[in-house]
């Protein structure tokens, strides 16, 4: 139903750009314009009927538990993502829930941002891929999404006045790109401006992130909700595109635009536009369907979370041998971690604790299950209480054929609203991994966290590493799916584990200070870094192993067109197991003007083979799999050269590569007089034209001389022309190089 907005007063179009309450817009009964409402979240429906908070302090109606974003993050699988979404969406028709406030697809900047559970990864493309696929299972269901928080939200600290300093190659290659594809490819209904500012102006009321690049240069044509409570100046907003504010104001900022209108300082005609976005958004289901899939959405949670598990270690002790006695410790295998504190706290329809779960498949193996607590989740427990914990866990490991710790991070170390200030995890816990591994049983290791953990100081003591991270409700089940191998684990990282906290690149500008967090690393983002500047880390980016084994032959890589190049890889299930297997290839280069990573990932596919099976997998990497964002030309650059493209096992090792060369762009770059030497003779037009004048106004003296003097010719290419000129003794006529500027306008021809 489209309604006459001209029929509507200048008040009544202001109060529909803001919320009624917590979590639902205002209706004008008289218009036909009904109120719909808006709520979390990411991974699972939290519809609060009582008291409303968006902090995950008040209940919510009950609703299944999805893993979260980290855990999708680490499966590296579309389709997965794609079916978690759909039945968010499905959940969300059942709570009559219009709009779904997720997914979340900030990057990953630092390990130890609080609400990295929320996200998915360190790298722009998972990122944007998983979350393009999540929006539109859950759009096929019928309520609009809500991609957030844009834009270069990646701390909890000062989150709500930070200005993220970052510049524009870093923006567009990193903490964008996820963004652009979900808004280009899954055209979500809005996307949620974060609440930090971006180079000094909030986000909320930033008209070049809201209007330049959301809407002019990736022709978003949804409307852009606030975070709730991030609206700082409101009629700015309004300028710079940004439609509803939640959860509304009780009328106070209505008023201030229909002020600024009346006094000439807003145009009533951007109040149209963001009204009519606004009412987009009733058109979407809102009527409580009551229909909850719960034992089929619990099914799909539990298959997820074990498509989600990354094997990092494993010593031959994995899956569990039939018949073995199996000592279970560690107080997370009864109470299970499996989602984050905050806004998308969820109450989940039911919950799998993984010692109940183990114990189940564990009869059906003939094997027999101890358990201890191993430590207390209590901050206050006594030096004594730990100990004696740890002491009765020692004695039930050393009984047992395989010791299996459950540890990780409880609600206290990470939670939307703070960040962590360690990798550490709690003393009590490393002390118990190593008392259980000296024991001489071998040990596994299990951890449950929202944001990485450091292995150091016990990973060389056991045998065995299962990353289970945040899992949703159902991740006890997936967790003993994995364990004896009902599930072959086919997770992979999507952030880097790194030694050390201070290797991360973003270690010294993290979280900032004084107001400002300055993004010094500039593009080189987790992995980029490490790879580039060669630093060690535990397991690296795109690590996860599984119970087979495969392997990848040859590389086929052929340009098409200028600047886009398609792959095929070939893989085998070399081992005697069905697995999953994800190709990732990465893309690597020096050539152009500015520093590249040493490789970025620019696609991947997971792929699931019989033992013994072979497939090809075709990928297309096209232009932006080469380009980087040129700040001169304000555009995307493919510069022609050599490309090699790398297969890789994850992104240090590399198994296959190839390499292309690339026509690229034809680069028009103007000269100025500011242009430095080596810029004027490098230039494909001008500079031959240069070089050939110079030569013809040469004696052959003076060309053998220049010949000679090639060394001094290196220490001017820096100069601008300028600067040049003064010391050439009026040689190179001013005219002459005002019409080379003319001459530089025009496209170079290809090379
Ligand atoms: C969070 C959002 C969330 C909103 C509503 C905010 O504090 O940053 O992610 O959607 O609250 O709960």
């Amino acid at each position: 139903m489209s309604i006459d907005i001209s029929q509507l007063t200048l008040e009544q179009k202001a109060s529909l750009l803001s919320g009624r309450d917590f979590w639902s817009t205002k209706e004008i009964a008289e218009a036909g314009i009904p109120s719909i409402v808006l709520t979390d979240g990411p991974h699972g429906i939290r519809r609060q009927a009582g008291l409303a908070d968006h902090l995950g302090i008040h209940d919510s109606l009950p609703s299944t538990c999805f893993p979260p974003a980290v855990a999708i993050g680490s499966s590296w699988d579309r389709d997965l993502a794609r079916a978690v979404g759909q039945a968010v969406g499905e959940e969300g028709v059942a709570f009559g829930v219009s709009v779904v406030l997720g997914p979340g697809i900030n990057i990953k900047r630092s390990p130890l941002c609080g609400r990295n559970f929320e996200y998915y990864s360190e790298d722009p493309l998972v990122s944007g891929v998983l979350g393009t696929a999540h929006v539109q299972g859950l759009q096929s269901a019928g309520p609009g999404a809500s991609v957030k928080h844009f834009a270069a939200n990646n701390q909890e600290a000062e989150r709500m006045r930070v200005s993220a300093d970052v510049d524009e190659r870093t923006l567009r290659e990193i903490y964008l790109p996820a963004f652009e594809r979900v808004v280009t490819e899954a055209a979500p209904a809005t996307v949620m401006c974060s609440y930090n500012k971006v180079n000094g102006v909030y986000a909320s009321h930033n008209p070049w992130l809201l209007t330049r690049v959301l809407r002019e240069d990736w022709g978003f044509d949804g409307a852009v909700v606030s975070d709730w409570g991030a609206v700082n100046n409101r009629v700015e907003g309004v300028r710079a595109g940004m439609d509803l504010e939640m959860p509304g104001s009780n009328g106070a900022t209505d008023a201030q635009i229909v002020a600024a209108v009346r006094e000439g300082r807003l145009d009533e005609a951007l109040v149209d536009a963001s009204v009519r976005r606004v009412l987009r958004l009733t058109e979407l289901p809102h009527d409580a369907t009551d229909e909850l899939d719960v034992d089929g959405h619990h099914a799909l949670a539990r298959g997820a979370a074990a498509d989600s598990i990354v094997l990092l270690k494993n010593e031959g002790v994995l899956p569990l041998a039939e018949g073995a006695s199996i000592a279970v410790v560690g107080a997370f295998a009864t109470a299970p971690r499996f989602q984050g504190g905050g806004s998308s706290h969820i109450n989940p329809t039911r919950v799998d604790v993984a010692l109940d779960e183990i114990r189940a498949l564990a009869e059906d193996r003939g094997s027999r299950v101890s358990a201890a607590a191993g430590f207390p989740l209590e901050a206050e427990a006594s030096a004594s209480e730990v100990e004696a914990l740890r002491a009765a866990a020692v004695e039930v490991a050393s009984a047992a054929e395989v010791a299996i710790v459950f540890a990780g991070l409880g609600d206290r170390e990470e939670s939307e609203g703070f960040d962590r200030d360690t990798l550490l995890l709690p003393e009590a816990q490393v002390a118990l991994i190593r008392a259980v591994a000296a024991t001489g049983t071998p040990t596994v290791v299990v951890l449950s966290n929202g944001g990485v953990v450091s292995l150091e100081g016990w990973h060389d003591d056991v045998a065995a590493i299962a990353e289970a991270w945040l899992l949703g409700q159902a991740g006890g089940g997936a967790i003993a799916d994995v364990l004896f191998g009902t599930v072959n684990p086919s997770g992979h990282l999507a952030e880097t584990i790194p030694l050390r906290l201070e290797d991360n690149p973003s270690f010294l500008n993290f979280p900032g200070e004084q107001g400002h967090v300055r993004y010094g690393e500039g593009v080189f983002v987790g992995y980029r870094h490490y790879v580039t500047a060669g630093v060690p880390v535990r397991y690296p980016f795109g690590h996860g192993l599984s119970y087979t084994t495969f392997r990848t032959d040859a590389v086929e890589a052929r340009a098409v067109g200028d600047d886009a190049v398609d792959v095929e890889v070939t893989v085998t299930n070399t081992g005697d197991r069905a697995g999953k297997h994800v190709v990732q290839v990465y893309v690597s280069t020096t050539t152009g003007p500015v520093r590249r990573p040493l490789r970025e990932l620019r696609a991947f596919e997971k792929v699931s083979l019989e033992p013994g099976r072979t497939r090809r997998v075709a990928l297309r990497l096209d232009r932006r799999a080469f380009a980087y964002w040129d700040v001169e030309i304000g555009d995307w650059v493919v510069p022609g050269g050599a490309y090699a493209i790398e297969v890789g096992d994850d992104a240090s090792s590399v198994v296959a590569a190839q390499t292309v060369t690339l026509t690229g762009d034809a680069i028009v770059r103007e000269l100025t007089m500011e242009s430095t030497v080596g810029d004027w003779f490098g230039h494909p037009v001008v500079g031959p034209q240069l070089m050939a004048g110079l030569a013809a106004s040469m004696s052959p003296e003076q060309a053998a001389q220049a010949e000679q003097n090639a060394d001094g010719l290196r220490m001017v290419e820096s100069m601008p022309m300028q600067q040049f000129l003064v010391f050439t003794n009026g040689a190179i006529p001013i005219e002459a190089l005002e019409q080379l500027i003319d001459l530089s306008k025009t496209p170079a021809p290809a090379a």
